[in-house]
This record gives C-alpha cells, structure tokens and sequence, in this order.
C-alpha cells in the first residue's frame, strides 16, 4: 500500500486485521462457527417468506426494528425500552463501544475473549487492560475487579459462557464485578442457552451500570438472518442508541424472529440435543490419549492436542471443518468445534481416535 495513503487512513488500522476464517465456510462436517446443526424447517421458512412477501421492499424498514425489538421484549418478559435490536450481535458491538470508548479509555478484557472486543478498542484508540485467564482457562475474578480498580477502568467485557474458552462465570461472580468495580459492564451472553449458570439479565433491574448482549445465531439458529439484541435499563438504552446505524435490521429478519420466538419448543429440542451430544462427545474425548478436554458450558468443546496446525490440517482433508485456536494466549495447541449432527460428531471422534 502506497505510504502516502496510510498516512491519511485511521493509524490504528496498522494494528488490526480484516476479519477471516481460516479453514473458509464450506466443509462436508462443518463445526467451526459455533452454528446450529439445525435449520429451520421448511414449513416455517414458507410461511415466513409468505409474510415477507407482503411487504413494501420499495420503503425502508422502521428507523430502529421496533417490531423484532417488540417482539423480544415480550419474549423476555420485560419492557421494550430496556431492548435494542440489531444486524447481528457484532453491529451493537459497535454500537455499544461506539458508545462506551474513545481515545484513551480503559477498557477491561479477559484473555482470550471474542477477538472483536480488541479489534474494537484498538480502532477506537482505547487503552486496553487485558486479565488472563486462569491455567485452566477459567475466568480470573479477583484479577478483573483488582485491575478495574487499579486501572479506573469505565468499561468491562465479559463474554460468558466465553469464546473461545467455553468457560462461564457464576451470576455471583458477575454481581460481585458490578458491585465492586466503577465501570459499565457489558456481559456477552451469545451461548447462554447452553450455560450452566443463570443469565445475567437477572441483575439488570438491581445494576444500572449492566448491559447484556444476546445473539440469535448460536441457539436459535440464525446466524444467516443477522440479529443481534442488548437489553439494559432505559436510561443507559437511550445514551448506548445513538451512535446506532439506523434500518440496519431488514423486516425479514423481524418477521423470521417472531416466527421463531412462537416456536421456542424447537429451540428448546435443539439445545437438548446438543446438550446430550456435549456429554457424550466429551467423554469419547476423555478416552483417547493425548487429549486434554475441557470442561465446556456453551454448544462446542476445547481440545488440546499435542500439534494443533497438523491435526486441524488432518481433520480438513478428512472433509472435518473444525476452528484453530492455538493463536490465543494460554490456547497453544488448541482446537474448537461445535456440537454438530450426531453422524458429524462420530465422524470427528472416529478421525480423533485414528490418531492415538
Ligand atoms: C462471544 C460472541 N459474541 C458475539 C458473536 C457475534 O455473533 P453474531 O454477530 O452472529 O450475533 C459471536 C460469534 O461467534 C460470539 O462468539
């Protein structure tokens, strides 16, 4: 790139990378985007598109979905002033850092999180306070609220259930980071559906310095139709909307919502699965030599093998699409992979097993 054009371009471009998949989206067994093995079924589909097709394509959607963000709230049980709706969870990963950062701010990170949290603060020049995790990849508690303090942090993400960790914190623990921290606390809950624990939207009437993000791409089997949500108290939901991009969720994505909301039950039947799946994966996993598994709260499972690049290469060429995440701190040799069909997950095992 011509030097002369970096020097007009945002400096902190230098420091970060556009985003890509290694490995690429098409495989035979594809378990390397944390993505539901389910579709929706068709007669869903149908009656979705005949919805759609109703409307006008020729007029713009509401400013911001107040229909899908209706339509969540009521889901929830709470009003649709504390809900944001979005094109994805990552648009209101903008939006909220938009909103919570600039130059210089602190922000607190355990490492490794979701690699966008980084990307973020370092475009808008913040200062980043990493935490890293515990040896077992286990949130450090004591190091996030220690750090917050030290540093006078203003903003803290926690993703829980953690990518690429699988590892959750407690609602405790997370009521403990609020209430002993000075800084708005954005709680990442892509895969709670999947933890352990309870959702941190039980706090949000008692903490008015809590935002929880929610994704419709893991669970609820979305991840193509693009939505997102953050529910807060109204007061900090008017402050986080403004930088928000306006029409960026179509109708088709509010309509498809509702119909999937009306459904929950095949939801529910898909966590079950993948729950059931999660176990008995694991305990393969346990048995064969070499591995060390951890244990996991969200839909996919960390391994660590003794070469990850070779065995993520072996795995490719059996037509297994699995993630590599030995590039994060304390995840040398790592790999990730979501729960897929029960034929897919066999299939991995049996390929992991040939190479004891
Ligand atoms: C922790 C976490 N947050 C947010 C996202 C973004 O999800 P989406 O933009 O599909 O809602 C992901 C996707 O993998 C994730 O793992």
């Amino acid at each position: 790139m011509d030097k002369d054009i970096v020097r007009l371009l945002n400096p902190a471009l230098q420091h970060i990378k556009a985003y890509r998949v290694e490995g690429g989206q098409q495989a035979d067994v594809k378990l390397n985007q944390n993505e539901s093995p389910f579709d929706l079924p068709l007669w869903m589909k149908d009656a979705i598109m005949e919805e759609f097709k109703h409307e006008s394509w020729n007029r713009y959607p509401d400013v911001l979905p107040f229909k899908g963000i209706k339509a969540y709230a009521e889901f929830l049980g709470i009003s649709s002033e504390s809900v944001m709706m979005s094109n994805g969870s990552n648009e209101m990963l903008y939006t909220i850092f938009l909103a919570c950062l600039a130059r210089g701010r602190k922000v607190v990170i355990p490492e490794p999180s979701f690699s966008l949290y980084d990307k973020l603060a370092v475009l808008l020049q913040a200062e980043r306070v990493d935490v890293p995790m515990h040896e077992d990849l286990s949130f450090d508690v004591e190091g996030i609220i220690r750090k917050a303090q030290e540093e006078k942090a203003g903003f803290i993400v926690l993703s829980t259930p953690n990518n690429p960790t699988g590892k959750s914190l407690s609602l405790e623990e997370i009521r403990r980071i609020l209430s002993e921290t000075e800084a708005i606390v954005l709680v990442d809950e892509a895969y709670v559906e999947f933890s352990r624990q309870e959702s941190a939207l039980n706090l949000i009437e008692e903490k008015p310095n809590l935002i929880v993000l929610r994704t419709m791409s893991k669970a609820l089997a979305l991840a193509g139709m693009r939505i997102g949500f953050a529910v807060t108290n109204p007061q900090l939901m008017a402050e986080i909307a403004k930088p928000k991009i306006p029409f960026t969720s179509s109708r088709l994505a509010e309509i498809t919502l509702s119909h999937v909301l009306d459904n929950y039950y095949l939801v529910d039947e898909a966590v079950d699965y993948i729950l059931r799946e999660r176990e008995r994966v694991s305990e393969v996993l346990k048995k064969i030599k070499g591995l060390r598994v951890y244990e996991s709260d969200t839909n996919f499972i960390i391994i660590k093998v003794p070469e990850a690049n070779k065995v993520f290469s072996f795995l490719a060429g059996e037509g297994i699409l699995v993630r590599n995440v030995s590039g994060y701190p304390l995840m040398e040799n790592c790999l990730r992979f979501n729960m897929g069909l029960k034929e897919e997950n066999d299939l991995l095992l049996e390929k992991l097993g040939a190479l004891e």
